[in-house]
């Protein structure tokens, strides 16, 4: 009998509003991107697993599946290998396997790429083993995996590479509803810059910890930011969605999460004739996004230009994780 293979493919995503504050349970919107990430998985009779990711300059990496969870595994395929561990536990399966990854976008823009590649690593698996794994259950395991490899994080991502188009999402999964959106044009500024997730988590953990009443209204204030969005997305009433947007900049910014480049995109896109922009995802670097008309689109992309910015061209509203033909 010939090796199975099957191939897979996951969107990465854009936080609309509602970041930081979706760490703490609380609500957020975000949007599947266009780019995607794929991965090939073959079913193979021996006793290894080989990976080759050459976005991250993995060639022929090998790992016995008898030392899975056993041995410390290489940064950049971490996601990889610990989705492999925890399916092969929770369905008390096992199988020599041959993984390969491609990425249509940079890991560097903040679209998501470790959850998006340990969705495509699960929904692979369960096809390679023949076992019906729904939605829910596929983003329970990948957020358990993300939460193994890096200890934090609301999993937003995951539910934007499940599912795919325009979700409402409550911190940890407790929420997640698709949202009935047009397709909407987004204007994404790249600041060349990768943000460093894990710090700005921490970072907004501390002045938790130290102004508690303080940041408490904040995210107060960043909910009510996300229930309006959610009304006025499916409305397509973007002049108030771009309002939006600065006002959750502005709490943002007393986070302390934004950067001065960050602010220049942002500001160059607001003073353009932008409806409103933002940092999106965890700030510091990373990429911001404008709503903007059609009349406004490309001198609002030439300032973000002139400040530094690189723009990247996505279509919002993409599909979640779907099995690709070979
Ligand atoms: C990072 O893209 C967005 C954060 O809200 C973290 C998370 O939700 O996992 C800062």
């Amino acid at each position: 009998m010939k090796n199975k293979i099957i191939s897979v493919s996951a969107p990465g995503k854009l936080m609309l509003f509602g970041e930081h504050s979706v760490v703490y349970g609380r609500p957020c919107i975000v949007t599947a991107v266009n780019q995607r990430i794929f991965v090939k998985i073959v079913k193979t009779k021996g006793d290894s697993i080989l990976i080759n990711a050459p976005e991250v300059n993995v060639k022929n990496y090998s790992i016995k599946v008898s030392n899975l969870g056993k041995i410390d595994y290489p940064k950049d395929i971490k996601f990889v290998l610990k989705s492999v561990e925890n399916f092969f536990k929770k369905y008390k399966v096992s199988s020599g396997l041959k993984i390969f990854t491609h990425s249509q976008f940079s890991s560097l823009f903040g679209f998501g790429s470790s959850s998006a590649i340990t969705v495509c690593m699960v929904k692979g698996l369960s096809k390679i083993f023949d076992i019906q794994v729904y939605n829910k259950a596929l983003f329970d395991i990948a957020y358990k995996t993300v939460l193994d490899v890096q200890g934090v994080g609301s999993g937003f991502d995951l539910a934007a590479a499940v599912w795919g188009g325009t979700l409402y999402f409550v911190g940890g999964g407790k929420k997640i509803v698709p949202l009935n959106v047009k397709p909407f044009k987004l204007i994404v500024g790249y600041t060349g810059i990768k943000a460093d997730t894990a710090t700005l988590i921490k970072n907004v953990a501390d002045l938790y910890k130290k102004n508690k009443t303080e940041v408490e209204g904040i995210f107060k204030s960043i909910d009510k930011i996300v229930e309006k969005a959610k009304i006025n997305l499916q409305k397509g009433n973007y002049r108030v969605l771009g309002d939006l947007m600065i006002k959750d900049q502005g709490f943002l910014n007393s986070l302390g999460v934004s950067s001065t480049k960050l602010d220049n995109l942002i500001s160059a896109a607001n003073t353009s004739g932008a409806f409103g922009a933002k940092l999106s995802g965890a700030g510091g670097g990373d990429c911001m996004i404008a709503f903007v008309d059609k009349k406004n689109k490309n001198n609002v992309m030439n300032e973000i230009v002139k400040k530094g910015g690189i723009i990247i061209d996505v279509k919002t509203g993409a599909e979640g994780v779907r099995v690709e033909r070979i």
